[in-house]
């Protein structure tokens, strides 16, 4: 399964179309002449709630993690009441093995920035922050160049979108994160843009009700709204000619072109784009040169470290939303999968996982705080070659207890350490079952009596 054509990465040249030694950071003329910010100027040209109607009608499906459908989120803001309006652009990415909104910022900084226009004239909002990664230095001195070109040209600052095409005014602010994982979820994030301690706010409200500063606020993903661009310029029907319809009766489907990074145990690790729907297999064997030193594949994380594991039969996997429901993992996350091969020892794996998840909790929950706590020593003295068969019953039940799906935490980040460490125990059993002593019930012999 290929796309006829590059979308989102038109100008990043990315195998099988280009070749990325020839990439460069596309500037704001070369943007303009290779026809950026036309799909700005038609969406200029139509009332902003036909644009929402346009990426609604296409499904364009969050690519941050969750897959909820951007359309639908943009048509939930609350009325416009003449106070401010807010977009906050989700380039965090501080889920491991998750860079594919880097190549964006990398490479085509404009592209970002007109699907930013685009949603902020179609929504009504009227200024735009653009919360980066604390570790993406170089990305962060990429986007605020191209912002101050976009100015520049005429897309944001006072005289109103485009040259003053349209009177509506957008202000863009580039917003640079401390380095926390948590400040990429949505509202950890809207609290970091206030200055504050980036703890993940309990919803309902939803932030398009009250958001930054307390007003609507919509949160999108770097790599959705540049999609949305796209969706404009080229159509709904366009959009929905390439990726997939779900399994499932009534399913919601996966329409698109996403870009998936690939690490781990490959030949050619990187950002590749996709339709949706291609199988791991194809990915791997396909775009990446196949399993590095032609050893076996044993497993893949999803798409990002939370969304859990794929096992050595799960190889051909599609790469769609459906995943999660078909393939026990949480879901398609971010669709950037770590492969890995043979050699692999999936307890080091876990206790991996459960490290960093331990380190990046806020702590406001006492599960997701005590519980990652639990797990990592479990994990570590199993690892140890320490550990009973209690720790790993122990490991289980902890993790089971914390998430939003058991309805114990304020975000998602539990979920994410709770799907890791179940899906990787319960598709390698017998690599931990390897590490642990039995746990024995002690039997007295009282003889003579
Ligand atoms: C712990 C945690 C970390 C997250 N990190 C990111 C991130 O780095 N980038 C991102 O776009 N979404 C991240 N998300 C998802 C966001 O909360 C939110 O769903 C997303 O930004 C919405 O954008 P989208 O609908 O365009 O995907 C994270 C969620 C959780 C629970
Ligand atoms: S689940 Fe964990 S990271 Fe999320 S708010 Fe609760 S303690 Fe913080």
């Amino acid at each position: 399964m290929k796309l006829s054509e590059p979308v989102l990465t038109k100008r990043i040249p990315t195998a099988p179309f280009g070749d990325p030694k020839q990439r460069h950071t596309v500037g704001f003329d070369e943007y303009v002449k290779t026809g950026g910010y036309q799909a700005l100027e038609k969406a200029l040209s139509m009332e902003p709630t036909a644009v929402v109607n346009t990426v609604k009608d296409a499904i364009v499906r969050g690519r941050g993690g969750a897959g909820f459908p951007a359309g639908l989120k943009w048509s939930f803001l609350a009325p416009i009441d003449g106070g401010r309006r807010y977009l906050a652009i989700n380039c965090d990415e501080a889920e491991p093995g998750t860079f594919k909104d880097r190549l964006l910022c990398d490479f085509d900084p404009h592209q970002v920035l007109e699907g930013i226009a685009i949603a902020c004239y179609a929504c009504q909002l009227d200024t735009a922050y653009f919360f980066i990664r604390g570790e993406y230095h170089h990305q962060a001195r990429v986007m605020q160049k191209a912002i101050e070109e976009a100015y520049a040209g005429g897309i944001f600052g006072k005289q109103g979108l485009l040259k003053g095409k349209s009177k509506f005014a957008v202000d863009c602010i580039l917003h640079r994160s401390a380095g926390a994982y948590i400040c990429g979820e949505e509202t950890g994030l809207l609290e970091a843009i206030e200055g504050k301690r980036g703890w993940p706010r309990i919803k309902p409200p939803f932030p398009a009700v009250k958001g930054l500063f307390g007003r609507p606020t919509i949160v999108n993903n770097v790599e959705t709204l540049a999609a949305a661009a796209h969706v404009v310029e080229r159509g709904a029907d366009w959009w929905k000619g390439i990726g997939t319809q779900s399994r499932h009766p009534g399913g919601m489907p996966s329409f698109g072109p996403k870009l998936m990074g690939v690490s781990g145990h490959v030949n050619r690790p990187g950002v590749y784009e996709a339709p949706l729907g291609v199988k791991l297999s194809e990915l791997v064997n396909d775009y990446c040169g196949g399993m590095r030193n032609g050893k076996k594949f044993k497993g893949a994380i999803a798409g990002g470290v939370s969304m859990g594991v794929l096992g050595a039969d799960q190889f051909d996997a599609p790469m769609d939303y459906d995943i999660g429901r078909d393939y026990q993992v949480l879901g398609l996350g971010t669709a950037c999968p770590t492969v890995f091969d043979e050699d692999t020892d999936m307890v080091a794996v876990a206790r991996n996982i459960a490290r960093f998840f331990k380190n990046e909790s806020c702590g406001q929950c006492t599960p997701c705080r005590e519980g990652s706590g639990w797990m990592l020593k479990s994990l570590l003295r199993i690892e140890r070659g320490d550990g009973t068969s209690a720790d790993l019953d122990l490991l289980l039940e902890v993790a089971g207890s914390m998430g939003l799906t058991p309805g114990t935490t304020i975000c998602g980040l539990a979920d994410g350490n709770n799907w890791a460490v179940r899906t990787i125990v319960n598709k390698f059993r017998g690599e931990f079952e390897a590490r642990v002593k039995p746990k024995f019930v002690p039997v007295y012999v009282t003889a003579g009596r």
